[in-house]
């Protein structure tokens, strides 16, 4: 009987680790099955002698525990042999999710603009982020000393104060109008800059979109029918507000306010408590402007407007503070994935 197992013992001991999964399971349902070795000797136990029954356990004991150990041994060797083989590794695994990346808010925004301006006949249109003084300022009615100025806080470049961050993408305007002849529609959206206390309303970098229509007989209705149409296109209302106001380049001007409602406290916060949120500008262009670039003011009239983007992205989205847009934090950024365009 002991010898029995002993000769068991060694079978196991001289096993060499097979090269089929098949041959492992075959040695392993010999050895461990329910009907197999092991069992029937764990049976006969009661049958041995007492003399001899410490021995016989010890030797079953360590009969087990060798073809376990084997079985293991043999198993973990083909597995790792199977990944050298392919060196995709694993094909019946199940892939790795792709990680998708997100557009900034901005830039969805900045696209959906220029698409609804495309639809009715407008062409986009850029211009440099370093801006000279004419573009900036002069050729759109605002003189050297002129208080308007005051308006914007200006980052100048070095020293050289024809040389400056645009303070506003109506230099575009100017340089557009220099470029080509009447008809103009032309839109043009661009990164703007201002020496101005960051908040939750302001920031000192922003993103802003001008319009610009020059024809003959352009009126300030054809002015306000675009911005209802704006309005109806971007945010499904056209509850609109146009408040006189004053800019050197238009006359008359007004300022656009959109209707954002006062149902939320981020409501109350966002529009100090009127519901009404300034989007931007407005206005009829100045005929000094259409002078300064050759345009003839008697013969062309036109209208201009500039909206901030970052104002119409917090309404748009419902965030209630802009510096969310600069700050690159990956948990606000990737709440933007459904509008991949
Ligand atoms: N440039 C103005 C600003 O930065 C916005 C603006 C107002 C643009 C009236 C225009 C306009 O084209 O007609 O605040």
């Amino acid at each position: 009987m002991l010898e029995r197992v002993k000769k068991y013992i060694a079978e196991v001991e001289e096993f060499v680790e097979a090269k089929e999964h098949a041959k492992v399971e075959e040695f392993r349902i010999k050895f461990l099955g329910k009907k197999g070795i092991l069992n029937d000797l764990f049976k006969e136990f009661k049958n041995v002698e007492v003399s001899a029954k410490k021995e016989f356990g010890q030797l079953l004991n360590e009969l087990k525990s060798k073809t376990e150990e084997k079985v293991n041994s043999a198993k973990e060797a083909l597995e790792s042999k199977d990944d050298s083989k392919s060196i995709f590794g694993d094909l019946t695994r199940p892939a790795q999710a792709l990680d998708l990346g997100s557009r900034h808010p901005i830039s969805i925004v900045r696209n959906r603009i220029v698409e609804i301006f495309n639809r009715i006949g407008f062409t986009v249109s850029e211009g440099p982020e370093i801006e000279d003084d004419w573009h900036n300022f002069t050729a759109l009615n605002l003189p050297e000393y002129h208080p308007a100025r005051d308006m914007q806080d200006t980052f100048f470049v070095q020293t050289n104060p024809d040389e400056l961050l645009r303070t506003h993408t109506s230099s575009v305007q100017v340089r557009f109008m220099e470029g080509h002849e009447p008809p103009i529609r032309t839109i043009s959206p661009g990164r703007v800059f201002r020496n101005e206390a960051i908040s939750a309303r302001a920031h000192c970098i922003f993103h802003q979109v001008e319009g610009l229509y020059i024809d003959e007989n352009v009126s300030f209705a054809d002015l306000k029918q675009t911005l209802m149409y704006f309005a109806k296109e971007l945010f499904g209302k056209s509850k609109i507000r146009l408040r006189p106001s004053y800019f050197p380049f238009t006359e008359p001007s007004a300022e656009v306010d959109i209707y954002w409602g006062l149902e939320t406290e981020t409501d109350y916060r966002i529009t100090k408590g009127t519901g009404w949120l300034e989007i931007g500008g407005c206005g009829m262009v100045d005929p000094n402007v259409l002078d300064n670039v050759n345009i003839d003011s008697k013969k062309y009239s036109g209208y201009a407007f500039g909206f901030g983007v970052e104002r119409i992205a917090m309404l748009l989205y419902q965030i209630g503070d802009i510096r969310h847009f600069f700050e690159n934090d990956v948990r606000f950024l990737e709440q933007f994935k459904a509008d991949l365009k």
